[in-house]
């Protein structure tokens, strides 16, 4: 039941842009919270195991921008997430990762 439900989930976001637009000034882990925790978790390990974890993620910044942007297969787009907001969220996403983090 539960891998029912997650394929529909996953099935349901595919090529699907999120509508979901921070109001300008929002700190990276507000927006964090409010658009990528129901799929990555709170600290990004990941809600539904290795698959959503985004520490562990290799992805250069740009690279990361552009998921963001453009989404990835199961992974929705957030077109409105932009500029400022944009900045402040892949920062906070990169604080996420333990080695990065401190090589940085
Ligand atoms: C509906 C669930 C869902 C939401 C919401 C979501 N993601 Fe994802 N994300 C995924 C999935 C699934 C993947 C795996 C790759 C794919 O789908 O192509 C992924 C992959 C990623 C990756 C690539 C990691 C890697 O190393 O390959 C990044 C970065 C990422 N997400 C960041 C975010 C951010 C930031 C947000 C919030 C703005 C967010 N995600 C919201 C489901 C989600």
């Amino acid at each position: 039941m539960k891998k029912l439900l997650l394929s529909l989930m996953l099935l349901s976001t595919i090529c699907i842009a999120n509508d979901y637009q921070p109001q300008a000034g929002t700190s990276g882990g507000q927006i964090f919270n409010d658009a990528c925790m129901a799929c990555h978790g709170d600290n990004g390990t990941g809600k539904f195991g290795l698959f959503f974890d985004l520490t562990s993620s290799t992805l250069q910044a740009e690279e990361t921008k552009v998921i963001i942007q453009q989404g990835g297969l199961a992974m929705p787009a957030f077109p409105n997430i932009k500029g400022k907001e944009l900045d402040a969220l892949l920062a906070y996403v990169i604080s996420l990762r333990p080695v990065l983090a401190t090589k940085q």
